[in-house]
């Protein structure tokens, strides 16, 4: 059983993923620094740069269908990652699903000025892709946690906490 990561930009699964590793004792795969392995590139940008989002998209499905085939590792996926639904059937099969849910506003905040996000450079434009894509994130997530008012740790603590009901109720 895996652990999958999801939420925006900027929800803090990149870090929470770290923590819950270390707790766990689980490996942690980052689908963008998959992502970058498998392509000829050095950054997200550059892929986007390159061969735009439908080629960054590509490689993001691959990603995860070989993630799925692993056990015992926390899968933190890209904010875009939901919107294929061959992802999530991927991602079903072997994983809980956590969403990490937070604020427009916070997200703005923690993402401001990061040119390392080609999808986040323009606040407006984030906003129309955020609200698109929050029924997705409660479609698909088993557990929802809040994080507006939370640093990583607590996040990962409260986690845990499901996932020891998730495993106490099976
Ligand atoms: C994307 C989110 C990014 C990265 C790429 C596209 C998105 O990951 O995969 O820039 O579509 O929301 P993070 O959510 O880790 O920033």
């Amino acid at each position: 059983m895996n652990l999958a990561l999801i939420g925006f930009m900027g929800a803090g699964k990149t870090e929470t993923a770290k923590i819950l590793g270390e707790i766990l004792d689980y490996q942690i795969k980052e689908t963008d620094e998959e992502i970058i392995k498998a392509s000829e590139f050095e950054t997200i940008k550059e892929i986007f740069n390159h061969i735009k989002e439908l080629g960054f998209r590509k490689l993001e499905t691959r990603v995860i269908e070989q993630l799925s085939d692993q056990n015992q590792i926390i899968i933190s996926t890209g904010g875009g990652a939901v919107m294929n639904q061959i992802n999530m059937l991927n991602l079903n099969k072997n994983s809980i699903i956590i969403y990490l849910k937070t604020e427009f506003e916070t997200l703005k905040k923690r993402v401001a000025q990061d040119y390392e996000r080609p999808l986040f450079q323009d606040p407006n434009k984030a906003k129309k892709l955020f609200k698109l894509r929050e029924p997705v994130y409660e479609y698909y997530a088993q557990y929802i946690i809040k994080t507006d008012d939370l640093v990583p740790k607590q996040v990962a603590e409260q986690i845990i906490k499901k996932i020891k009901a998730h495993v106490s109720d099976k």
